[in-house]
């Protein structure tokens, strides 16, 4: 069996590594990976720690693309690479624009397609905007769906869609236990890492530790701006240390250079190497993120997550009390943030809370399906009757002035 696996950027890279690695290995199945470069060095980072190399790279990346500019190369260039290789199977992962191009571009040539982390929903269209569109088209086109747990199966059977759903399990838990696994047995390798954040005070005495990522296109602008300005009174407040591996996206690295490059207690970085990254979330206190991959890494490691959106397509941490949405307004996130770093056991109490998103078995299952072997479905709790709670916080709505007020 052929199988295409297709992805380019880097959160789609490291929930697929895993599963790469488990098919390279498997009898029969003849691997083979196209990078559409989406990304360029975030993805580039992720192929060197997995030792991937793939057959076929697109370069698509320009400088701040658009949608449809990077949609058109895409497309044009992931024909002539299904043309080439003919696989038996199309295998791509989640929501972005390359899941989407390359599940459709499969489907026009009546290639089947497994969409690894099916099922994704929010409801919305514009949250997130494009990707909750991306997943529902793929989907559509998939005949086999691997849905991470019970609710992403529930909603997936709710559209009574055609293809086979197969609960797996999230492969990104896959990815960061191989990581745990590597940091817990090499203390050289831990002590290399954290000489790389010489600044920091030590975890268990220093103050507490935010780690803040953020990326989403619906927050570019107003969003942003509200985001950096919380950043920029929490980072007066002296209360914290502040972390943040800045995206490179320019609408991203622009407010976030411009506000922050000089606050007192903010350590700005480029994106950072997987290990850097999961290391600095062992080490943090808080989460503070946008991030779909973070919102599930983080409470495997029982860290609390606060999450700068209005809505979640994961609904299982909210229900699990390991996640809270707090939307994107300038006062909620100083006002969440700061009632946390205040109450230790608050903290301490999200260590306690059980992980939804997988077991580190997921890629096992996912190759199990492939080639019609047994195997037990992972077993994730359903939320019955589970509704997205809305916070109406997005900027422009309700401001008020107290985080002005903060010290
Ligand atoms: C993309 C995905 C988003 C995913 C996110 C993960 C879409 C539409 N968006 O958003 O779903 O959550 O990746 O990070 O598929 N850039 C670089 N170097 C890189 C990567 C990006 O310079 O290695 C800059 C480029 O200027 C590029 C821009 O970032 O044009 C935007 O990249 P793009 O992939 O379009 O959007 P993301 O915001 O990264
Ligand atoms: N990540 C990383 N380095 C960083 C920030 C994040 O390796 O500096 C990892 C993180 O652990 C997670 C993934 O990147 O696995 C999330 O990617 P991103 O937030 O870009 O995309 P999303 O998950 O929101 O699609």
């Amino acid at each position: 069996m052929r199988i295409l696996s297709i992805f380019g950027t880097r959160p789609e890279a490291i929930k697929m590594a895993p599963l790469v690695k488990r098919l390279e290995a498997e009898p029969g199945v003849q691997s083979i990976v196209c990078v559409t470069g989406q990304h360029q060095s975030m993805l580039q980072q992720v192929l060197d720690l997995f030792g991937i190399v793939p057959a076929h790279d697109l370069g698509a990346m320009t400088a701040n693309q658009t949608l449809n500019g990077l949609a058109g190369r895409l497309f044009a260039g992931l024909d002539d690479v299904l043309a080439a290789v003919a696989p038996d199977r199309v295998l791509v992962h989640g929501d972005t624009l390359t899941s989407m191009a390359g599940a459709i571009a499969a489907f026009h040539r009546r290639i089947p397609v497994g969409h690894v982390e099916a099922g994704l929903r929010t409801g919305n269209l514009f949250e997130p905007w494009p990707e909750e569109m991306n997943r529902r088209v793929v989907d559509v086109v998939s005949d086999l769906l691997f849905a991470p747990t019970a609710s992403s199966q529930a909603n997936l059977e709710a559209e009574a869609l055609p293809g086979r759903v197969v609960v797996t399990g999230n492969t990104v838990i896959d990815a960061l236990h191989l990581m745990c696994e590597r940091l817990d047995g090499d203390a050289a390798l831990r002590e290399r890492i954290d000489a790389q954040f010489p600044f920091l005070e030590p975890t268990e005495t220093g103050r507490p530790l935010l780690l803040v990522t953020g990326h989403r296109r619906e927050s570019f602008g107003e969003g942003f701006e509200h985001i950096c300005a919380a950043l920029a009174t929490l980072a007066h407040s002296g209360k914290m240390q502040i972390v943040y591996p800045v995206h490179l996206n320019p609408n991203v690295r622009g407010p976030v250079l411009a506000t922050l490059g000089n606050a007192p207690n903010v350590h700005l970085t480029d994106p950072l190497d997987y290990p850097e990254f999961v290391r600095l979330m062992q080490r943090a206190a808080i989460v503070l993120t946008d991030s779909g991959g973070v919102q599930e890494e983080a409470p495997a490691l029982g860290k609390p997550v606060l999450v700068m959106r209005d809505v979640t397509e994961r609904p299982e941490a909210l229900a699990a009390g390991t996640v809270k949405l707090i939307g994107t307004e300038r006062t909620a996130i100083v006002r969440a943030v700061l009632e946390l770093v205040e109450n230790e056991d608050e903290r301490r109490a999200y260590a306690r809370r059980v992980n939804p998103y997988g077991d580190g078995h997921a890629c096992g299952r996912i190759v199990a399906a492939l080639t019609g072997k047994p195997f037990e479905p992972f077993a994730s709790r359903e939320l019955p009757g589970y509704r997205h709670p809305v916070v109406a916080t997005r900027p422009g709505r309700g401001e008020d002035d107290e985080a002005d007020a903060v010290p």
